[in-house]
């Protein structure tokens, strides 16, 4: 590919506008192939334009345009993930619906023909207190800290099996099986819990659609599932945010959380399957996706963001297939 920037033995990093590369067939070899598209668009600005965000409609027909695209490359079961965080009013303490009214036109694009799986919400209980003004200063709004994320697929079912993302038991849970007793009966909420139920071992429990990012309460276990921990557990103090932070290169200001990524990489594909993510940023979904042993391919459009994604894979299991090209 004409603007790789570097690559893996299990992915590539090219430099480019997503959209026009697609329309252009640059990425025609992925027709159909790809199990799973993860990624988190550039923020709509409503003030001053900057490169690569557009304004109000422009951005509402942008993201929806993009839909059919996206799904050209989508296999039949195949699935799209957007995480998208709120927006606000400029210099006002009201939300704007833009990101969201976008998101819905993307989903009803009528050429895409995609359908919402579920809504996920992504907490992250040490966001820092935003919007500051409303928040901290006036104190007349509470600290907005999720983001929304939405699963979406050409069918009703997709690839997906719950059992690969299974969180650690609660403490209460670790007991109950090991008592083997259960307060069986009928509950107020009319629920009959008989004998046997909740006795089986099934090595985690299923999880919720509210993803909580970090510990909220230190005498509480985080429940996120167990592969989830083999990334650090905050994304400002893993190998990546130290050597940035070393190097003094300014960080990208909007990284995905590497445990929302490895959440929906494993929960909705298999090894080898491939992950592509169009606005790559610092390719969090590459390097989630590498560590996870699926196959990815990654797109950016600024070519700082490209480089910096470069020290994802200098941690040392991963840097062996690394190859970086010079342009
Ligand atoms: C919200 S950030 C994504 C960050 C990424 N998920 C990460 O974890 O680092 C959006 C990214 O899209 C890039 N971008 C904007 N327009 C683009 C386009 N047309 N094609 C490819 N990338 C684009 C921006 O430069 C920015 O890095």
């Amino acid at each position: 590919m004409k603007n790789l920037l570097y690559k893996t033995s299990r992915g590539q990093y090219i430099l480019g506008d997503s959209q026009k590369l697609i329309e252009n067939g640059s990425l025609d070899d992925f027709k159909n192939k790809v199990q799973l598209i993860l990624f988190s668009p550039p923020f709509p600005l409503n003030a001053k334009k900057k490169y690569g965000n557009k304004l109000g409609d422009e951005y509402k027909k942008w993201l929806s345009d993009l839909a059919p695209l996206f799904t050209k490359l989508l296999k039949k079961d195949g699935s799209i993930v957007v995480e998208l965080g709120n927006a606000w009013e400029h210099g006002r303490p009201v939300q704007a619906l833009l990101s969201l009214e976008s998101l819905i036109a993307f989903l009803n694009n009528p050429k895409a023909d995609l359908r919402l799986c579920q809504e996920f919400i992504c907490y992250n209980p040490s966001r820092l207190p935003s919007p500051a003004q409303w928040v901290t200063v006036n104190r007349i709004r509470t600290i907005d800290s999720y983001t929304h994320v939405w699963w979406m697929s050409k069918s009703d079912y997709p690839k997906a099996d719950n059992r690969r993302v299974l969180r650690p038991y609660s403490k209460s849970m670790l007991q109950l099986l090991k008592r083997k007793k259960y307060n069986s009966g009928r509950r107020p909420s009319e629920h009959t819990i008989s004998e046997k139920s909740f006795l089986t071992d099934n090595k985690g429990s299923i999880m919720h659609n509210v993803l909580e990012l970090e510990q909220m309460d230190q005498e509480r276990d985080l429940r996120l599932p167990q592969n989830m921990f083999s990334f650090a557990n905050t994304n400002s103090n893993d190998f990546f945010s130290n050597e940035c932070r070393r190097k003094n290169i300014p960080i990208h200001p909007a990284r995905m959380p590497t445990a929302l990524a490895s959440f929906f990489i494993e929960f909705l594909t298999e090894p080898d399957d491939l992950v592509f993510d169009p606005f790559a940023g610092t390719n969090t979904t590459g390097y989630c996706a590498e560590k996870l042993g699926r196959r990815w391919l990654a797109v950016e459009i600024d070519k700082k963001y490209g480089k910096q994604s470069i020290i994802r894979f200098k941690e040392p299991k991963l840097t062996k297939t690394l190859t970086i090209k010079k342009i």
